[in-house]
């Protein structure tokens, strides 16, 4: 690109940019954070307390578990099956988001413990005996097959347990990370008894690291084609000393982490699945080798960043173009990616953002969330330790930019995007009201008490009309790149909500919310 080039984008680029602060919509993020936790309730699977507050939901399920009461938990998604793979991931999220960012939560702070609580409860039922851990309650084929609500759900309720002979690393490492995870949050809100849920998330953790093999494999297609582990168990057991060695300090966690970090090599990655950005992300902020300069976690931690951030060479996901979808803009976008950096770097420069991320596979939005929340943590690290990342080329990056990143994928979310549609249930004058979730879209037993069987449901599964119980704060997978969004029931890719999607993002509205006012730090 010559000067002149160059020069007439930035001008029109900020121009543009300039146009989209002005329209930009102004968000509460603590309403939208109150959403979101609120969200979980109605995940919930087992006896409802008192204090349940979607109260179109009842009681479910509470006959799961033959050995082993196993009743309690959360659905992971729109239907009614418990897959503790993912359930664990997000209840881990849900307590990292409390550790970094629950002095932001105000009166959400009791609710999100109690989520928390709700998924810990759950995960001490289902690793109460030692040898065993169970992975999964219900049978997902017969349950895929039938549009019940949890209520009156008649499939059968098979529980599927790993053990010695059948083991599961990953899944039991992620609950070892929830439960030592929560354990920090316990111990610092007096919620229950921190050290008991410590002592049982090392048990565990000794059972995964001990007996090692995929769930995956070892249970084969009980649990896969639905959460499979795709990406190895190797990042679950780091993942699951990282957060030991937080609640512990112990060395032997230390040690571990050190002595199998090099199988942590999806460094992009982070997910239900993929925990490894997660865990180099951690490590920074937990500053694992204290007394050591050499901290290639830190350096993975930072090219991951690199691999999201538009500007960055090495960008490695891809975007919506959001906004910047006028004539102009357009051709602008079209005519060579390297200007699109440019248009991306000027949008940076005035606060402003130019789409969604996107990432192959299903339910896109949980990419949006976790990243913005593994963004968040990385910008206060960079805070602590006054870091700049070299993207490389001169492209340094602030953890000013890192919180932009983070607030642009938020504000579309919630809205700022060209089809003004608010990706969270509730939220917004726009919103998805045909997500694929049995439980909203059925008629509550509160209007609608005899049983709807399994095929009787069909009738609502494939209604032009919205559902009947707003899931209030659910994020749905979300628009197609193209930004825009069909809000059909059938198309569970797109209007799906999950548990892993509305984790991080409870911390990532915290933050936001806790901000509104200020300028970033
Ligand atoms: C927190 O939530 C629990 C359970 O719903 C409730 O019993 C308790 O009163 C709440 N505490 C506060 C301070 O709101
Ligand atoms: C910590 O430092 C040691 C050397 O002091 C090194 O062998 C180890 O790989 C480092 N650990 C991590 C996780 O980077
Ligand atoms: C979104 O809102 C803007 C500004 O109010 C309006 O110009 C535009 O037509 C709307 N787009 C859609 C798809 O509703
Ligand atoms: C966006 O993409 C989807 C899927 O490819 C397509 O069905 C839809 O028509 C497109 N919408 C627009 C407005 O281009």
């Amino acid at each position: 690109m010559s000067f002149m080039e160059r020069l007439v984008i930035i001008v029109i680029g900020s121009l543009l940019c300039l146009t989209g602060t002005s329209i930009g919509l102004k968000h509460n993020y603590g309403d939208a954070l109150s959403k979101s936790i609120l969200f979980f309730e109605g995940q919930r699977s087992g006896k409802l307390p008192p204090s349940q507050r979607m109260t179109w939901r009842k009681d479910s399920a509470l006959q799961d578990g033959s050995l082993v009461d196993l009743a309690g938990g959360y659905y992971d998604a729109g239907d009614n099956i418990k897959f503790n793979f993912p359930m664990a991931f997000s209840t881990t999220m849900l307590a990292w988001s409390v550790i970094e960012f629950g002095r932001f939560m105000g009166p959400d702070l009791n609710h999100t413990l109690n989520a928390i609580r709700w998924g810990t409860e759950y995960f001490l039922k289902a690793t109460s005996v030692p040898g065993f851990v169970f992975v999964q309650v219900g049978d997902p084929y017969a349950d895929h097959n039938c549009w019940e609500r949890p209520e009156d759900m008649d499939e059968p309720r098979i529980s599927f347990a790993v053990s010695k002979d059948y083991p599961g690393s990953e899944v039991s490492a992620e609950i070892a990370a929830a439960l030592a995870a929560s354990s920090i949050v316990y111990r610092k809100y007096h919620l229950g008894n921190s050290a008991s849920l410590l002592q049982r998330a090392r048990e565990v953790f000794d059972f995964a690291d001990k007996y090692r093999g995929s769930y995956s494999i070892s249970l084969g297609p009980r649990v896969c084609p639905f959460y499979c582990d795709f990406g190895g168990y190797q990042d679950e057991l780091v993942w699951g000393a990282a957060w030991l060695f937080w609640a512990t300090k112990l060395p032997y966690y230390r040690d571990y982490i050190n002595q199998n970090i090099q199988n942590v090599r999806n460094i992009c990655e982070f997910g239900w699945d993929s925990k490894d950005a997660g865990i180099n992300v951690l490590l920074s902020r937990i500053h694992l080798n204290k007394s050591s300069s050499y901290m290639p976690f830190m350096a993975d931690a930072d090219k991951f960043v690199c691999s999201v951030l538009p500007e960055s060479p090495s960008l490695s996901v891809s975007y919506s173009k959001g906004k910047l979808i006028t004539h102009i803009q357009k051709k602008l976008i079209d005519t060579k990616t390297k200007i699109l950096h440019q248009c991306f770097f000027v949008c940076s420069f005035v606060n402003v953002w130019c789409g969604l991320l996107f990432k192959p596979g299903g339910s896109n939005m949980q990419h949006a969330t976790a990243t913005s929340f593994l963004f968040l943590v990385h910008a206060s690290h960079l805070r602590k330790t006054k870091r700049l990342i070299n993207c490389g080329g001169n492209i340094f990056v602030s953890r000013k930019r890192l919180r932009e990143l983070a607030k642009s994928q938020v504000d579309y979310i919630l809205g700022s995007n060209p089809f003004n549609m608010s990706y969270m249930v509730g939220y917004g004058p726009k919103f998805p009201l045909k997500i694929h979730h049995r439980a909203s879209s059925l008629p509550s037993i509160v209007n609608h008490p005899s049983q709807i069987h399994c095929k009787e449901g069909s009738t609502y599964f494939e209604s032009q009309n919205p559902n009947s119980n707003l899931l209030i704060g659910a994020v749905v997978g979300g628009p197609f790149i193209n930004d825009s969004y069909e809000d059909a029931r059938p198309d569970f890719v797109h209007s799906e909500p999950t548990t892993y999607i509305n984790a991080p993002l409870v911390g990532v509205l915290a933050y936001f919310s806790g901000h509104r006012h200020h300028h970033h730090k």
